[in-house]
């Protein structure tokens, strides 16, 4: 470095506020979408951040890609990321080269609240491309990421990362991401190799000692386990952190960050065709931001997940769908025709009955499974030791002529699923 850049490097320093005080600048937020490739670009944090989330990341970014070439940008990045509707953000690059990834930071410091380094991506993509947790063995290289842009930048860096199978190890590589100048840690509750069909519960408890264990200052952000508003909450008091951050849980339903509203099924688990409608317009007003057109049928599937395989002429519509496909054809064969079927549900006259959330049985992990109707959206239950989660819901619940009812359409679902995108 030239003695102007140790400088210019240490003014920014100077000026730069610690975690606690940014976290408090921008409102102590407690509802994180997580960064999620393809799918938290602008127009779902819009949504999401009208269901209750307080603060949402950019879907992974590649920072030499984003530094050096307009193309990627372009896609990925319009000048609507990061405008005043779109705040608190948080932008999360890939990278395993301190030169691009602080030329790819400067390019958006200016409208973020801080830059994520992710280190927890465990796809063979990031293998290949070395990065994310294909990074957790390089613990000089990753000090050297986060330590140039805590030096260089305006705002920010923070950092996410996955757990090793030994705690203390964890503890160590938490540390160290801290000392290298990360201001918020989010600790995803999973080793590497958690991915796929072997991707399992995330670990409260390592998350929650690594919390204990930490200096008391750390801004700490939990992931991992959210299905439900309440799930929010019981992670914030189990762990102590001081937000949760949630991906499939938010993607299948984005009511899941809606924790003030818990009696209010309309805000918890919206109807499909309300959601479909208000997500779709808002795709319709950010047309800037190419990012969002691209992920819009990716979210229509999972926001109808459980409704498709009820109505698979919408489904197979759907799939034939792709992202330059006009708005009209897009109304016509996907949104009004779900409005129309949920119409017809709502003018049923046991619609009350039907329309009901059921709350099984404390689990083992502390929550409780819900049988949600299919009309609404609800989470996406991952296999836990070869079990599916849709049978882990019926094993949950008492044989009441209601729930029989249910079992015949959860298990009409599950014989009809399919599995898309997994990060
Ligand atoms: C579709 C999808 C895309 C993801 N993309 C990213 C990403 O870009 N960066 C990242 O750090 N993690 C990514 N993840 C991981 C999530 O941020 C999160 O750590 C993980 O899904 C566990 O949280 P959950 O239990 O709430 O789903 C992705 C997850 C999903 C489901």
């Amino acid at each position: 470095m030239t003695d102007f850049a140790v400088a210019t490097a240490d003014n920014a320093l100077m000026q730069k506020l610690s975690g606690r005080q940014l976290f408090d600048k921008i409102g102590r937020p407690t509802r994180i979408v997580a960064p999620m490739v393809d799918q938290s670009e602008l127009a779902w944090r819009i949504l999401s951040r009208r269901y209750g989330a307080t603060l949402a990341y950019t879907p992974m970014l590649h920072a030499k890609l984003f530094a050096t070439s307009k193309k990627y940008r372009e896609d990925n990045w319009s000048p609507l990321d990061g405008s005043d509707g779109d705040r608190p953000l948080v932008v999360q690059f890939c990278a395993n080269d301190p030169v691009h990834l602080l030329a790819a930071a400067k390019l958006v410091e200016d409208k973020c609240d801080a830059v994520d380094l992710n280190l927890g991506c465990p796809q063979g993509i990031a293998k290949k491309g070395h990065y994310g947790s294909f990074l957790m063995e390089e613990w000089d290289l990753i000090h050297n990421l986060i330590s140039t842009l805590h030096k260089n930048l305006k705002v920010a860096v923070t950092a996410k990362i996955r757990i090793f199978d030994d705690r203390e190890k964890s503890l160590d590589y938490a540390k160290m991401v801290l000392d290298a100048g990360a201001q918020f840690l989010t600790v995803h509750g999973r080793v590497r190799e958690q991915k796929g069909q072997k991707t399992g519960m995330a670990d409260w408890e390592t998350i929650k000692y690594l919390r204990d264990e930490l200096p008391k200052e750390t801004v700490f952000f939990a992931n991992g386990n959210v299905l439900y508003p309440e799930d929010i909450s019981r992670c914030m008091e189990h762990i102590g952190a001081d937000a949760v951050m949630s991906a499939e849980g938010n993607l299948y339903n984005p009511g899941v960050f809606n924790v003030d509203k818990t009696e209010d099924k309309d805000k918890t688990f919206p109807r499909v065709d309300k959601i479909i409608r208000e997500y779709f317009q808002i795709v319709k007003e950010c047309q800037e931001s190419k990012a969002s057109r691209t992920a819009m049928k990716s979210h229509f599937f999972k926001i109808l997940r459980p409704f498709l395989p009820q109505h698979i002429d919408i489904r197979s519509e759907l799939a034939t769908m792709n992202a330059k496909a006009s708005w009209e054809e897009w109304e016509e064969k996907i949104v009004k025709p779900v409005e129309r079927v949920v119409q017809d549900i709502f003018e049923q006259p046991d619609i009350e009955l039907k329309d009901k959330i059921m709350v099984g049985e404390k689990q083992p992990w502390g929550g409780s499974y819900r049988t949600v109707p299919y009309w609404r959206c609800q989470p996406y239950f991952r296999p836990v030791n070869g079990v599916t989660g849709d049978k882990r819901v019926m094993q949950d619940l008492t044989d009441t002529d209601m729930n029989r009812k249910r079992k015949a359409d959860v298990l009409l679902e599950s014989s009809d699923k399919k599995k898309d995108v997994k990060v």
